[in-house]
């Protein structure tokens, strides 16, 4: 084949695939927030918005910092950052406003996500050609965001153990993960309200929770409803709480991530509280480690045991600045991952007898994940398996488009499409193209 021929094809065709991203980041911009995804995701989520600024960037930095004040304006006054903000009436989602009945003035949930923003704040600056405008923004941030991080140790690590539990399973995004199946199982559901879901209105229900599950969802917002959300007590009530590497990962590396930008902006009682609180998350990150399964486990810390299940959460721990012989461990499960699956990464291990390749978190890939781990192993040096998970990542989109997750089999896409965080992700794996 003419190589010449094939290359200029394969770059008008990475411009198209870039092009197609850009428009679905535009399809579902709300002006000052961006949707998910049009039907079943209506609001702005915590971690979809941060991790959507980062891809806005390329196209608008004024736009992608804007992103990020958006979720911050709607932080409380305990400092914790809600995961879903719903600006706007919609009666196509459950649970909305009037089930978490969380009181603010413009209505979020009472849990939290992801702390991402720590990382994508100190991106946005690093990457950005306006400095004066990022030195202004960032400098604002700061503060709103080292009050997250001093909040999540100061209400979900109240032991002072040096990781923070999460008390709702939606807090980790990874909502059906096998992690949670015993713990979710032991909340009690007796007085359960009656209510009726609307995600099935817009997705395969095979793609997603089962009623089960959402029956410990719903039962876990009442109970935290009728604590009235105090911060102050929900950690010690919650009949759920579980320390999850990869939340706690995400966590470590915004705190590491403040801190650098801290110290460039001259904040230095920020940089040295998030300094610490970073080497203090990955001291104890050694706690999580499973050696049956070879990678880092989740802990129930209502149980006092570790979870016996290889998520993707602990190949997650690649994200934070873990030790060299566990990012070579974690390299090493990800590349036996590669032998059992057509496509990088599943969000659950294909030998497990639970691992289910279409129903959202017990197998499917999802295009954030794999952002995070690539980028964790980039710093690492471990390019050979960088550079597999960014090829997988832009075939499923050749194949399948730009969907929720893919089955790591097949490449089905599934849940729902035209997705915002997977098409801001392609435009981080490829790059505007010259
Ligand atoms: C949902 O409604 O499925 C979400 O994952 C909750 O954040």
């Amino acid at each position: 084949m003419n190589t010449m021929t094939s290359s200029t094809n394969s770059k008008t065709h990475r411009g198209e695939v870039y092009q197609r991203a850009t428009e679905i980041l535009e399809l579902n911009d709300r002006g000052h927030y961006t949707v998910p995804t049009h039907g079943l995701y209506p609001f702005q989520w915590n971690w979809d918005s941060c991790l959507v600024a980062i891809g806005q960037q390329q196209l608008d930095e004024s736009r992608a910092w804007t992103e990020l004040n958006t979720l911050f304006d709607h932080q409380w006054d305990d400092g914790m950052v809600p995961h879903i903000i719903f600006h706007e009436h919609d009666d196509g989602y459950f649970p909305g406003p009037n089930v978490w009945g969380t009181g603010r003035r413009v209505p979020t949930t009472g849990i939290t996500q992801p702390a991402v923003a720590g990382f994508a704040a100190a991106l946005l600056y690093e990457r950005a050609t306006d400095k004066s405008l990022a030195s202004n923004q960032a400098r604002a941030l700061l503060t709103r965001i080292d009050r997250w991080h001093e909040w999540f140790y100061r209400c979900r690590d109240p032991q002072n153990t040096g990781l923070v539990a999460v008390i709702h399973p939606w807090e980790t995004g990874r909502d059906n993960s096998v992690d949670w199946d015993k713990a979710l199982a032991a909340v009690p559901t007796a007085d359960l309200q009656p209510y009726q879901r609307r995600d099935l209105e817009h997705a395969d229900a095979s793609h997603r929770p089962t009623m089960a599950q959402y029956d410990g969802y719903i039962s876990l917002v009442q109970h935290f409803r009728s604590l009235a959300w105090n911060n102050e007590v929900l950690h010690d009530a919650s009949p759920f709480q579980m320390v999850d590497p990869g939340f706690n990962a995400i966590l470590i590396r915004s705190c590491s991530d403040i801190a650098t930008l801290a110290t460039q902006l001259g904040e230095m009682d920020i940089a040295s509280r998030n300094r610490e609180r970073a080497a203090a998350g990955l001291l104890a990150m050694e706690s999580l480690w499973s050696d049956s399964h070879q990678q880092y486990v989740c802990f129930d810390r209502v149980a006092g045991q570790l979870v016996d299940s290889s998520s993707v959460a602990g190949l997650l721990a690649t994200f934070a600045d873990i030790p060299e012989q566990r990012m070579q461990k974690l390299a090493l499960r990800i590349e036996t991952l590669a032998a059992s699956a057509n496509y990088l990464v599943p969000s659950h291990d294909l030998a497990d007898e639970r691992y289910d390749g279409t129903r959202y978190w017990r197998g499917p890939v999802w295009l954030i994940i794999n952002y995070m781990i690539a980028n964790g192993l980039k710093r690492g040096g471990y390019d050979a398996i960088v550079e597999s998970i960014e090829k997988d990542s832009l075939k499923l989109i050749d194949e399948s488009g730009f969907a929720e997750y893919y089955d790591p089999m097949t490449g089905e896409p599934c849940g729902g499409s035209t997705f915002t965080w997977t098409a801001a992700m392609v435009m981080e794996f490829i790059k505007k193209p010259g």
